[in-house]
């Protein structure tokens, strides 16, 4: 099974469709966007995974993060987070449902705006790329 395909078996854990597919849903945003997939393994397993989007230089969109339900809570997301902050360095910018708000404020996030029920968090591990 390709990484696709596993992200989206891995979404579904997290989040059965119907009403909506939340892969359909995160298929569409990053399509507009160079990007790439995020993941981590056990057991030759997709156990969490996300969508890195290039968005301009030295700026990333963070989208559909996701761990599987049996491995949540045991630091695979900070983990997955981790690994993306050391292989990118620059601004990192992802919008979250207040339930997951305190998951990226450990992390290093900020809130910069709340609207909707919606949290626009910000994380910067390069301010020398705010070079002028
Ligand atoms: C949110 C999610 C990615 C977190 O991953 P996780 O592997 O469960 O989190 P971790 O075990 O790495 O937790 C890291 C820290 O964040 C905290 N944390 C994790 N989820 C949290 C939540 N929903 N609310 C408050 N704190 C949370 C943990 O307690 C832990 O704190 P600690 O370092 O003080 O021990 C995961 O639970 C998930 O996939 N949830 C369903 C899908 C989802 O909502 N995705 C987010 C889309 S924006």
């Amino acid at each position: 099974m390709d990484l696709i395909e596993q992200y989206k078996e891995l979404t579904e854990k997290c989040y059965p469709a119907p009403p909506k597919s939340f892969f359909s849903e995160i298929k569409s945003i990053v399509q507009k966007y160079p990007h790439r997939l995020e993941h981590i393994m056990e057991e030759d397993k997709m156990i969490g995974g996300c969508f890195v989007l290039e968005l301009g230089k030295n700026i990333y969109g963070i989208s559909g993060v996701v761990i599987d339900p049996k491995y949540q809570g045991k630091g695979y997301g900070k983990k997955l987070m981790e690994k993306i902050h050391k292989e990118d360095r620059g601004i990192f910018i992802l919008k979250c449902n207040q339930n997951i708000k305190e998951f990226y404020l450990k992390i290093g996030y900020k809130v910069i705006k709340q609207k909707g029920g919606k949290n626009y968090m910000v994380y910067i591990n390069n301010s020398e790329v705010i070079d002028f």
